[in-house]
């Protein structure tokens, strides 16, 4: 059977940044995000007892990195069926992949429902969920619908994501800025490897869970001010764990830190905007839609970014018929 599905990539406002179990990845906390509208990926999965081996195409390439990540997670779904039948993928970003701008989330996301799909296994949100985490951790966030929370868990099972509020729920946006057209250095599976050895981690690990309790409140408030500087600040808590772990890890560029200070003195002539970055060198400008406007004269302005693209609160991961094969 033939199976296709759309999932849309996150952004984390509070991140997922290490592992107590690398195998199950089970994540030290909890973290929250937003589905990104124009970010997505589109994977259509067949199985068939006429495939010799699984193939894997993404965005017309076999990349041999992601295909085996593939492969095994066909292998977790192909499990739970008892089959063994070989897979047909094709998949397809809507941006570039490796950059840091979550390809893997919204990719494991699609995967997993298209592959259960195509198998005729059916799961509930929070099962889909816990299986999408297996592949990559972001993965499990871009499952369910607009503002998400993981719930940490500390088995498989109690270690998924659920939507906190729809889509519709507020009027933020999440203009990403890619900065320059470059592969991130370390993958995010790689660098969280080294996350214990920074000694500002376990002053992180303390308050992340009053961090999260204050996050929510603001999003449930609507209130954007305390929202976006805690989203802020949480970006930078975990650059600064990233930098000071051993080997340092060091993902910014000049672009990256020009716009980060670009946005401090925008705030200054009250323009209400604030930054995220993951692993990479790309910025996310988080704003509400009335913002919009005045932001995009200031990024007009200041010229050295490659390419913007707007996203708006998105749906989860669904099924579609406009297969890709
Ligand atoms: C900085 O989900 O890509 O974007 O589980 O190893 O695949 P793996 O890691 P991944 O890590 C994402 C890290 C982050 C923060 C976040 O999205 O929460």
């Amino acid at each position: 059977m033939k199976k296709t599905a759309v999932a849309h990539t996150n952004i984390a406002f509070i991140k997922y940044w290490g592992k107590k179990d690398s195998n199950l990845r089970l994540p030290y906390n909890g973290s929250i995000s937003m589905n990104l509208s124009n970010l997505y990926t589109t994977t259509t999965v067949e199985f068939s007892d006429q495939f010799r081996h699984d193939s894997v195409e993404i965005d017309g390439k076999e990349e041999p990195m992601e295909r085996d990540r593939v492969i095994a997670h066909l292998g977790r779904i192909r499990n739970l069926k008892k089959v063994k039948t070989h897979a047909h993928v094709v998949s397809k970003n809507t941006f570039p992949s490796g950059t840091g701008l979550s390809s893997s989330a919204s990719g494991f996301a699609a995967l997993t429902l298209a592959g259960t799909a195509a198998l005729g296994i059916s799961l509930s949100q929070r099962e889909l969920s816990c299986l999408a985490r297996l592949a990559s951790g972001s993965a499990c966030r871009s499952i369910p619908s607009g503002f998400v929370e993981w719930v940490r868990g500390d088995t498989h099972e109690e270690s998924y994501a659920y939507s906190l509020y729809p889509p519709d729920w507020w009027d933020i946006l999440d203009v990403v800025v890619m900065v320059r057209a470059e592969k991130k250095y370390i993958s995010s599976t790689k660098g969280q490897t080294v996350v214990t050895t920074s000694s500002f981690w376990t002053a992180r690990l303390k308050q992340i869970e009053k961090k999260i309790i204050h996050l929510k409140k603001s999003l449930q408030a609507r209130n954007f001010t305390t929202f976006g500087s805690i989203v802020e600040a949480e970006a930078f808590e975990m650059h600064a764990v990233m930098m000071t772990s051993t080997p340092a890890l060091f993902y910014w560029l000049p672009e990256t830190v020009l716009l980060l200070r670009s946005v401090r003195l925008w705030r200054s002539e009250g323009i209400s905007v604030y930054a995220t970055v993951n692993t990479g060198h790309d910025v996310h400008l988080i704003c509400e839609k009335k913002t919009l406007p005045a932001l995009r004269q200031k990024l007009k302005h200041i010229g050295f970014w490659k390419q913007s693209i707007v996203n708006y609160p998105a749906v989860g991961a669904y099924c579609t018929d406009q297969h890709l094969f």
